[in-house]
């Protein structure tokens, strides 16, 4: 679908040929926006690419990512996870990379660039390969040593581990790119429209979410699935929305805690084990506040020794492992305070242990 893009910060607004998810006038991060409403053609799903009237223009070369299995929770009473460790690196960073690294490679860049904490690397590493294009890693030092030997070992990237976490890696990647001509990828505007495809998937499939939980880090899958259920909610297909709820870890909540006091994010050191959520400021954070105020939102937190029992009655439940960020939301829903009445859909975002 035809869009432009706009600063989430000043407003100033660039052609969809601007080849930067960051603002040249401020530095704040741009937004994708459609022309026209985006709306689904269809409502049975064949492939990811079945969402392209609700993506970015652009020439993709059309991966097969998403269309991750619901399954029902056999514990947790009107639970239903969608398992996105079904997609190609096991995590839900898939659908977001097809779409940005596809833009990369429309703009004709040969060397892609970012800043994880392990899955978006291996992710990206990944369509880098794909798309015939290298790739340049900074990983936060709090990545386990297996993520980092499959991401340089399999996908041939280039990793540097940052003495430092995320956020430090992420001005390193900043820098990078600007130094070496490399397209910045990592948690900006294409990753969203990407990821956004999850509640998409929930809210088409059926089993009636009153509310959607995703784990928190940069908070670009929480902003996502606010996005994506404003464009439903747009395009009349359905007048019931679910709530969206996400959680963060107690030992990392910067997030949490600026919803809880009504204010904007500030920087918190990480100090979970949950790599993957060890975001001391998230990217998106503020514009995820701002959805939750107008929206029906919130905020949760679990402890480290949830996740990890949480981790381990999954893995013996369904035979699948997933790591400890994925659990959070079940976490959550068995242990949380204000946890949401109704159907409630969980989303187990990873595997990479
Ligand atoms: C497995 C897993 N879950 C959740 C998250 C958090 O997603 P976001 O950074 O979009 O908030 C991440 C991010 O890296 C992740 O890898």
């Amino acid at each position: 679908m035809r869009y432009y893009l706009k600063c989430t910060k000043c407003g100033s607004t660039f052609e969809s040929d601007y080849r930067s998810q960051i603002c040249s006038r401020c530095s704040g991060i741009l937004e994708v926006v459609y022309a026209h409403k985006p709306a689904m053609g269809r409502e049975k799903l064949s492939s990811f690419w079945d969402f392209v009237p609700v993506l970015p223009s652009g020439n993709y070369c059309r991966y097969e990512v998403g269309l991750t299995k619901i399954i029902k929770s056999t514990d947790l009473s009107n639970t239903y996870m969608k398992l996105e460790v079904g997609n190609p690196t096991h995590s839900f960073k898939d659908r977001g990379s097809v779409i940005e690294i596809g833009k990369a490679h429309d703009y004709g860049y040969k060397e892609v660039v970012c800043a994880s904490t392990g899955n978006m690397a291996y992710s990206v590493a990944y369509y880098a390969k794909l798309y015939g294009m290298k790739a340049k890693i900074f990983i936060s030092s709090n990545a386990s040593r297996d993520k980092v030997r499959d991401i340089r070992d399999t996908h041939d990237a280039d990793v540097t581990r940052v003495d430092g976490d995320f956020n430090k890696a992420q001005r390193l990647a900043e820098a990078y790119a600007r130094r070496n001509g490399a397209f910045l990828a990592g948690d900006y505007c294409y990753r969203k429209e990407g990821q956004k495809t999850i509640a998409y998937e929930i809210i088409l499939s059926g089993i009636g979410a009153d509310s959607i939980l995703v784990p928190v880090g940069n908070a670009t899958l929480l902003s996502g699935t606010f996005k994506a259920i404003e464009e439903i909610r747009a395009a009349k297909r359905t007048s019931s929305m679910p709530a969206v709820i996400g959680v963060e870890a107690r030992a990392c909540s910067p997030l949490y805690k600026a919803f809880k006091e009504s204010r904007g994010v500030e920087y918190e050191t990480p100090r979970t084990k949950a790599d993957a959520i060890a975001v001391g400021y998230p990217t998106f954070g503020n514009q995820a506040l701002e959805y939750m105020q107008k929206r029906s939102g919130a905020m949760g937190t679990v402890s480290e020794s949830d996740m990890s029992k949480e981790q381990q009655s999954f893995t013996e439940r369904y035979g699948l492992t997933v790591e400890l960020a994925a659990v959070a939301p079940l976490a959550f829903l068995r242990n949380g305070k204000g946890v949401p009445k109704g159907i409630r859909a969980a989303v187990i975002t990873g595997a990479n242990v």
